[in-house]
């Protein structure tokens, strides 16, 4: 996501708008720019790759000293982060400025029609489109209102936009769908925001722009309208957050707010990529390796931390629905091992920052190999994702809490997808099988909002075990991973120590821990193993281990046999994962929050280890 600030009054809008920027760069942090309707009534815009204080270090403030203005901080969707893509971006006449938020789904129609037209292109952002589209109709209607109009009417996808017209350079032109924007209504002048964290040091007075709304702001005020030109009335609200609380959206950390994202961004992973009614599967950056994916020897999955437990969940994906081996390599390891790489190899490597030093270190070993590298990764631009051949983004958005609960989430959904394109590509899969998968998918982003909706019975067991010295997490098969997810996220927020297994490994030592004060994590959904983990559960309780159990909403026996349990909706094994998680995500934040840890920034931690 992106942050948009735009201003429109008496006073000098550069530092306005830098100011507002600064406080949304927890939204996106790529690049950042601005463009100023000076006193010549001409616009002038700059831009730099990098974050806020980069363009507010560089750009002459003696120069853009206009009273009407737009910025952006950008979370690349479509175009690496660097000066070119960076917001805002003109039409090829110059004539029009926009920014935009958001992810125009059908922009490549949109383009190649304005190609047609004889327009050009300079980037290869979605939003230089809208700006083409808008000019398009404005040089039929000379009138930039109705433009604005009559382009976003043509839009599908999401978009919060402000922008700017050369011909018309008295007014700011803001709409919304799909993504956040709001007016500060100030005295005399206005505000238009992403969030209210870029006004509240104005003032209080705002209104929250509705999906299909559209303002023209000018120094005299602002009117609403809908995109479909109708008249709309929206309240003025007073705020009455701080801003700390307006960036986490009112949720008392990043992770929390993450956490509950995910509804939201597991959509984002799988928009436009999934067909519900065929399976069919298509993923834009593997399809020139697809010859490679499906006729792969052996595919070697790498990554570091939580990715690496998403890679063990790809090998029993992949494995069990594609046919082809796989083997999940801690990178650091795989580096340093002089591992037998061939050409006939395919290296999946998974990165929420795409700078993990140890998983670019392993791509780099494979390349000089011959194989082909594929990376999953969030952050557009990143250094694997622009070293590795080809690659899916997971559209996660920018995760800021140092605990890593979204981007894990869309890493499996990614990998998921990819093991779908294969299988269908490799008919491994009947048709039949492919559908009935791509229509639970569907139901996945309800699933987990079930779960966030009654976070409170999680709370209360997370309250039971606060003072904790130890922990087992167990599970098996699809849910060992999330087992080793869920020990993970525990010990690194929370600073218990806590192990992960394959719930039949107990018998092969670490029973031994097991007494009344150990409490043991068995996720056991009512899958193919459910029996075996009950009586993995039965030799932990009679050794009178604390049991608590991640069981399926509908599992009424799981009660005479668990102290604590964590409830989850029912799904597909391949979607398992996904689901069986979120408990232990919010049982490891709310025991770390109880024991009043630094949740979102935990000690000796780095969001991206980029040093070996
Ligand atoms: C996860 O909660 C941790 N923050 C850490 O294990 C992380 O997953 C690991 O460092 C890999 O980072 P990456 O996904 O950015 O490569």
């Amino acid at each position: 996501m992106c942050g948009i600030v735009g201003y429109i009054g008496n006073r000098n809008s550069l530092p306005i708008i830098i100011d507002g920027l600064k406080h949304l760069e927890y939204r996106g942090y790529d690049s950042a720019g601005v463009s100023i309707i000076n006193s010549d009534k001409k616009i002038y815009s700059f831009k730099k790759a990098g974050k806020v204080s980069i363009m507010d270090d560089a750009i002459d403030k003696d120069f853009y000293t206009g009273s009407i203005g737009i910025g952006h901080t950008r979370w690349a969707t479509h175009g690496v982060p660097n000066d070119i893509n960076a917001h805002p971006h003109f039409d090829m006449y110059d004539n029009i400025v926009i920014v935009h938020n958001g992810i125009i789904e059908n922009y490549k129609y949109i383009k190649t029609r304005l190609i047609e037209e004889k327009y050009t292109f300079i980037t290869d952002t979605d939003t230089e489109v809208l700006a083409n589209l808008i000019n398009y109709y404005f040089r039929k209607t000379k009138n930039f209102e109705k433009a604005v109009r009559m382009a976003l009417i043509e839009v599908e996808g999401t978009y919060g936009i402000a922008c700017l017209c050369a011909e018309e350079p008295d007014k700011i032109i803001v709409a919304r769908k799909g993504s956040p924007l709001m007016l500060g209504i100030g005295n005399g002048e206005t505000i238009v925001s992403s969030d209210a964290s870029a006004i509240i040091n104005h003032t209080k007075n705002v209104v929250y722009l509705e999906d299909g709304d559209m303002a023209v702001l000018t120094k005299q005020g602002f009117f609403l309208k809908s995109v479909e030109d109708k008249d709309i009335f929206r309240n003025t609200e007073v705020l009455d957050f701080l801003i700390d609380e307006i960036e986490k959206g009112g949720f008392d950390h990043f992770m929390l707010k993450e956490i509950c994202d995910q509804p939201e961004t597991i959509q984002n992973t799988y928009r436009g990529r999934i067909n519900f009614e065929t399976g069919v599967v298509k993923l834009g950056g593997l399809e020139h390796v697809m010859d490679k994916l499906i006729n792969a020897k052996r595919f070697i999955i790498t990554a570091c931390g939580t990715a690496w437990h998403a890679g063990l969940v790809a090998e029993y994906m992949i494995e069990q629905f594609c046919g082809i081996p796989v083997e999940v390599e801690y990178a650091s390891e795989f580096r340093y091992r002089r591992p037998i790489i061939r050409t006939d190899d395919v290296m999946i490597s998974i990165s929420q920052s795409g700078e993990t030093a140890d998983t670019l270190a392993a791509i780099r070993e494979a390349k000089k190999f011959g194989a082909t590298t594929i990376g999953v990764v969030n952050v557009i631009g990143s250094t694997i994702a622009r070293e590795v051949d080809a690659g899916t983004y997971i559209h996660a958005g920018p995760e800021i809490g140092v605990a890593s609960t979204k981007a894990f989430t869309s890493q499996l959904m990614s990998l998921a997808l990819i093991t779908l394109m294969i299988a269908g590509e490799k008919k491994t899969l009947p048709d039949k099988t492919l559908i009935e998968i791509a229509q639970e998918l569907k139901n996945i982003p309800e699933k987990i909002k079930h779960m966030i909706d009654m976070r409170e019975e999680y709370k209360k067991v997370a309250e039971v075990f606060k003072d904790t010295k130890n922990f087992l997490y167990l599970g098996r098969g699809y849910n060992f991973p999330v087992a080793l997810e869920g020990a993970l996220k525990l010990k690194e927020i929370s600073y218990i120590h806590a192990e992960g297994y394959p719930a039949a490994e107990m018998k092969h030592g670490p029973i031994a821990l097991i007494d009344e004060y150990m409490p043991v994590v068995f996720i056991a959904p009512k899958d193919r193993t459910y029996e075996k983990i009950i009586s993995n559960i039965e030799e932990v309780k009679a050794r009178k281990g604390r049991i608590i159990v991640v069981a399926s909403d509908d599992d009424e026996q799981i009660s005479s046999y668990a102290d604590h349990i964590l409830r989850v909706p029912t799904t597909l094994p391949i979607f398992a994962p996904i689901l069986n998680v979120i408990p232990l995500q919010f049982l490891s934040y709310y025991i770390a929050a109880a024991r009043g840890c630094n949740v979102d920034q935990p000690r000796n931690l780095a969001k991206s280890v980029t040093v070996e």
